[in-house]
């Protein structure tokens, strides 16, 4: 039963500050926080929506036949095959990895007792200069920061990222604040960003490591937000998590290639020939039109060969002939057929487009020194890299596919933001689902924990965790935005 609720409104006073204030005006700027809203409870309900996520269907299909290389739906089945790195011949990729001391705390480990910041709300919040390069920085230890919520307090997270109620019992993954070289990143501050979200729409759209992020996103906000004023609905490709009192909306669109596939469907996507058509896009971008942030990805369903199957004609006209065309040139026909969408569809002035690099994946523990290792699943500290020797860190990434994105994001006509996570997560070989995770839609037995080798998902990742760095990003920016 829920009680009549009262509202308090109170004003809260923001400064907005440049942390870098030789090349930014400090900016005061006053903010309006409106409705903190307290909600006594006598009882707690569950509403059809909250239930419902229970069987938020993430999950995978019906188990299917799959090839060997199916490891998108099938993990496990890549552990003899390197998808990344289908062969070293094409490995001309640019070697960016940077030096990277990271400030390892040796600790006991605590495992399971979290502590989290008390938010205060009044703290005035350092936006970053403009021209600061986020991407380039230091992982650093911070079990004060760190992590931004607790895994049991965010009731949308599903059971494919909750590593630690799925068994993992080490929780420093959990811990790792990113520090930009020249500057910082603000302070994550819910109800801040909530403020700014307020009666807009923000959506991620595209394969499983965007919808990793979204659930990021999701519990960042969610909790300050009471229970019955959230809720999460499914339908189709769109997901779509509400915050009633702010009229704000936090979606997810499937799309795993960004134009239309065979693998549109949510539910019933392990299709072993993966055919794309890299002209189509107005179908999915429909459904985006109007959102105020769009948040785009597409790489890992472009691992599994490395020649992507092109459709010749259309699926709705029943065509099956395809040609095969080498990833980085189907990719960047994708990508401009998606940057010639934004600049014809998306106003700048309304609408904020990022696009995200590729998620790296952990799949040969001798990338990383460790001959010892199984895949990602006994690692449990970030890359360390020797400052003193630097050696690039080479995890098998197709930086072809990077150079691509990078380049069209740049050329648009629309502003887009490039969240370039790529190196700085290919350093998080300890943040992984691993064996701690779902397959097929049920968790993994202690048999198939038991074997990593097989069963360990070195593509997702653990929430809370590395997606919530990617998120402090876009929040930087979506605070310093004034309107
Ligand atoms: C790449 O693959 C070809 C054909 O399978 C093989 O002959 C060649 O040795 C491979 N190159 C490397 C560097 O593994
Ligand atoms: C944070 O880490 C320090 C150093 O390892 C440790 O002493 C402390 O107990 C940790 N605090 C929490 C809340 O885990
Ligand atoms: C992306 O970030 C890495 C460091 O994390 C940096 O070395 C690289 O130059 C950046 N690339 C682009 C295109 O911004
Ligand atoms: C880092 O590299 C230097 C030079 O090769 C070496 O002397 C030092 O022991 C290394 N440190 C670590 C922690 O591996
Ligand atoms: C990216 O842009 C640079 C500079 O314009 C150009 O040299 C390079 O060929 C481009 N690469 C791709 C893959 O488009």
């Amino acid at each position: 039963m829920q009680l009549p609720r009262r509202k308090t409104p109170l004003f809260l006073s923001t400064t907005m500050k440049y942390a870098n204030s030789n090349t930014r005006k400090n900016s005061n700027l006053s903010i309006f926080v409106v409705i903190f809203s307290v909600f006594l409870f006598a009882g707690f309900m569950y509403n059809e929506d909250v239930k419902s996520i229970a069987e938020f269907p993430f999950s995978r299909p019906k188990p299917l036949q799959l090839p060997k290389n199916s490891l998108l739906e099938n993990p496990g089945l890549a552990t003899n095959s390197r998808i990344a790195k289908e062969n070293n011949s094409e490995e001309n990729f640019e070697k960016t990895g940077q030096p990277i001391n990271l400030k390892m705390i040796v600790s006991k480990e605590n495992a399971r007792v979290i502590e989290l910041p008390v938010i205060d709300e009044e703290e005035d919040v350092d936006v970053p200069p403009k021209d600061c390069d986020l991407f380039t920085g230091d992982w650093v230890f911070d079990n004060v920061s760190h992590p931004l919520y607790k895994e049991d307090d965010c009731e949308f997270l599903t059971s494919q990222v909750t590593c630690m109620r799925n068994g993992r019992k080490d929780s420093l993954y959990q811990n790792w604040r990113w520090q930009p070289r020249d500057c910082s990143l603000p302070k994550y501050n819910a109800r801040l960003l909530l403020q700014k979200l307020r009666g807009k729409r923000l959506m991620f759209v595209g394969d499983s490591l965007n919808r990793n992020q979204w659930e990021s996103m999701v519990c960042m906000v969610q909790s300050v937000v009471p229970p019955g004023k959230k809720s999460l609905k499914k339908s189709g490709s769109l997901s779509v998590f509400r915050i009633e009192d702010y009229d704000t909306t936090v979606e997810f669109y499937w799309a795993p290639f960004l134009v239309e596939s065979n693998s549109d469907d949510p539910r019933m996507h392990s299709i072993l020939d993966r055919i794309i058509m890299p002209n189509s896009i107005s179908k999915h971008g429909e459904q985006w039109k109007g959102v105020d942030y769009l948040i785009f990805n597409t790489y890992i369903w472009w691992m599994n060969t490395p020649k992507m199957k092109v459709l010749r004609g259309s699926f709705e006209k029943g065509d099956t002939e395809y040609d095969e065309i080498e990833r980085p040139v189907a990719y960047e026909r994708v990508l401009r057929t998606w940057a010639n969408w934004v600049d014809e569809n998306v106003d700048p002035k309304h609408t904020s487009v990022f696009f995200s690099s590729m998620s790296p994946l952990h799949i040969k523990s001798t990338d990383w020194n460790n001959p010892n290792g199984i895949k990602c699943a006994l690692e449990t500290t970030p890359v360390m890299i020797n400052n003193s020797s630097p050696i690039p860190l080479e995890v098998g990434t197709d930086r072809r596919v990077f150079v691509v994105a990078s380049n069209i994001t740049q050329s648009m006509k629309v502003p887009v933001y490039f969240l370039n996570i790529t190196t700085l997560s290919e350093y998080r070989k300890d943040a992984h689902t691993s064996v701690y995770t779902i397959r097929q839609g049920h968790m993994l037995t202690p048999e198939q924990k038991a074997d990593p080798n097989t069963y360990a998902d070195c593509i997702h990742w653990c929430l809370p965790g590395l997606p919530d760095i990617w998120n402090e990003f876009l929040y930087a920016d979506i605070v310093s935005s004034t309107s």
